[in-house]
């Protein structure tokens, strides 16, 4: 059995879709979904899907242990990041090598790194007319949005597009990949 760990601080419209995804696929399972925010809706949406939560604070993401012991105890061996806007300790990423796994709402190299997440990222895309954005799914190293790439998808931006627009646009491309990418990953 692969278990997967899911860190999310937001909504958790990507953690649901994982869960989901992933109780029809045999073999695979989330077996927790850990968050930075004591109020994310994800927490809720962890719970309705009755997967384990954890909450815990950046210091403690920091120095390691509690976070460590915890996915250690549920036996998680790969980690998704859906929407987790902590960087991540050298102290996970020594445990979790090439198993840790982010997706970005962009085409990076354009629009990451610090600050750039969320409607951030699409407000930029849009101030800077660009004609089409998307989404990378990467592996995660000690920089923000810097690991290797594993799948990138593009949507178009249309002149006439708000930030809100691309933010759905670029949705759509995630709920539709994000679980398949992650299941070829596991293959
Ligand atoms: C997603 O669009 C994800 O790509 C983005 O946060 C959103 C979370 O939405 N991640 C980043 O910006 C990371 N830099 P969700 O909570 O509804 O899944």
């Amino acid at each position: 059995m692969t278990k997967i760990a899911i860190f999310a601080s937001g909504s958790g419209s990507n953690a649901e879709n994982i869960i989901k995804y992933f109780r029809g696929v045999e073999g695979v399972q989330v077996v927790l979904v850990l968050s930075n925010k004591k109020d994310a809706l994800v927490l809720k949406r962890a719970q309705n899907n009755f997967v384990p939560t954890f909450v815990f604070t950046k210091e403690e993401l920091n120095s390691g242990a509690k976070v460590l012991d915890k996915l250690c105890e549920t036996n998680a061996s790969i980690i998704i990041l859906a929407g987790f806007l902590l960087k991540i300790p050298n102290s996970l990423l020594n445990c979790y090598q090439n198993k840790i796994i982010n997706i970005h709402p962009a085409l990076l190299p354009k629009y990451g790194g610090i600050g750039m997440y969320g409607m951030h990222v699409h407000r930029a895309v849009v101030e800077n007319n660009e004609f089409e954005s998307g989404i990378t799914i990467h592996y995660v190293n000690e920089r923000y949005d810097d690991g290797a790439f594993i799948f990138q998808a593009k949507c178009t931006v249309l002149s006439s597009d708000t930030p809100e627009d691309v933010k759905a646009k670029v949705q759509a491309l995630e709920l539709l990949h994000f679980p398949k990418v992650i299941a070829s990953i596991l293959k």
